[in-house]
């Protein structure tokens, strides 16, 4: 196992597979242009599942496909056919916006996919508009309801915005619970790419965990799941949800968490500005071995809390200027794969 400098595993790799998307979420993509990775940097399926290979024989043993859009990726069950062959993986996953899950559930869940995600900030038709900047809430509510029947144990992701969508957490806690979904809400980060983001915005867990408590009564905590960063409770009826905390409480000091974008840039963590650049190792003909020295040489010296670090900045403003995201896309929180 490799160990970081605070002792932190390396045990969960995030596979951005195209860092494009089919919806403009304001709190990830609200400006009204982008500059795209090139497509001819963008990683076969064959140069993701060889370094997967490697990550996997360094002790990863969750993997999780994000975007992006990761269902935008042309014949994506493909890669999952072969990340699953890797056995000493016990968990593979994918976040989605659940817009194309409807079409592709199934093939997904054959190929060996365990576990979806699916981000769902409103329940309302012309505020889901207006949040993502596409009319896409019935085909995201339809891709929920095939989740609900394929992958059982999904997650709901609700990214809580003071003003836009704060009035819906109750709606969205009985809209799981009918659908036998676990939602978490997250606290609206200032990554890089949320160039909207005000701390005024930020509805923190406290108030989250209030506003249900109002509603359903008294709350209590559940089990955690290791280095997930969510916070577990449970209504009085028994019924889980959680809270991501990472503005007000991060979670820096558990993370075993790498995020390979889909042009196979190395970070190990969301706030970095620097990552490791794997692809040109990779195609410039390097062994096995000289590229798992590269990635062991990386997490080994990896000292990074980016969430925690950001507590003590003070009068907090959006982490990049949209200039620099504009020279540099892999500084978006969507080409990092959240
Ligand atoms: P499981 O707990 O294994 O189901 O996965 P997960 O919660 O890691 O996956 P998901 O993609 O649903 O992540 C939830 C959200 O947590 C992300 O969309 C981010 O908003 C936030 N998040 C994910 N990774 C990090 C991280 O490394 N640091 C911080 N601060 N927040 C993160
Ligand atoms: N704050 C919190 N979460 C974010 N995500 C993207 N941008 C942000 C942000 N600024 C996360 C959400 C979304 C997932 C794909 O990425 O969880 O559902
Ligand atoms: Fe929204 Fe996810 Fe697309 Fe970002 S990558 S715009 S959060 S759906």
């Amino acid at each position: 196992m490799v160990l970081d400098t605070f002792q932190r595993p390396l045990r969960n790799l995030r596979l951005s597979v195209t860092d494009r998307c089919n919806l403009r979420c304001q709190y990830c993509m609200p400006e009204a242009e982008y500059a795209w990775l090139p497509k001819q940097d963008v990683l076969t399926f064959e140069e993701i599942d060889r370094l997967v290979g490697l990550f996997v024989g360094l002790g990863v043993d969750k993997l999780r496909l994000t975007g992006g859009e990761p269902l935008l990726r042309t014949n994506l069950p493909a890669l999952v056919t072969a990340l699953a062959r890797h056995t000493t993986v016990r968990d593979l996953a994918m976040t989605t916006n659940g817009i194309l899950l409807g079409p592709f559930a199934a093939a997904l869940n054959a190929a060996g996919l365990k576990r979806v995600t699916v981000s769902l900030d409103t329940l309302q038709r012309e505020r889901f508009t207006k949040m993502t900047r596409q009319d896409e809430l019935v085909r995201t509510l339809a891709g929920i309801d095939t989740a609900a029947q394929t992958f059982p144990g999904f997650k709901l992701d609700t990214v809580v915005i003071r003003g836009v969508n704060d009035d819906e957490i109750v709606d969205l806690v009985h809209f799981a619970r009918r659908h036998g979904g676990e939602i978490r809400f997250i606290e609206y980060m200032d990554v890089g790419g949320a160039t909207g983001w005000t701390a005024a915005q930020v509805v923190s867990r406290a108030e989250i965990l209030e506003r249900i408590a109002d509603a359903f009564g008294p709350i209590a905590p559940a089990e955690k799941e290791t280095a997930a960063p969510a916070d577990r409770f449970r209504l009085p009826d028994g019924t889980p949800f959680g809270v991501i905390a990472s503005t007000t409480a991060p979670f820096c000091r558990d993370c075993d968490r790498a995020r390979l974008t889909a042009d196979g840039v190395l970070y190990t963590c969301l706030y970095a500005t620097r990552g490791l650049d794997l692809r040109a190792p990779l195609r410039g003909g390097a062994s096995d071995d000289e590229i798992r020295a590269l990635i062991t040489g990386t997490w080994t010296a990896r000292a990074d809390r980016g969430a925690e670090m950001r507590l003590g900045v003070p009068d907090r403003r959006p982490l990049i200027p949209v200039s620099t995201l504009k020279r540099n896309p892999h500084l978006e929180m969507h080409t990092r794969g959240g």
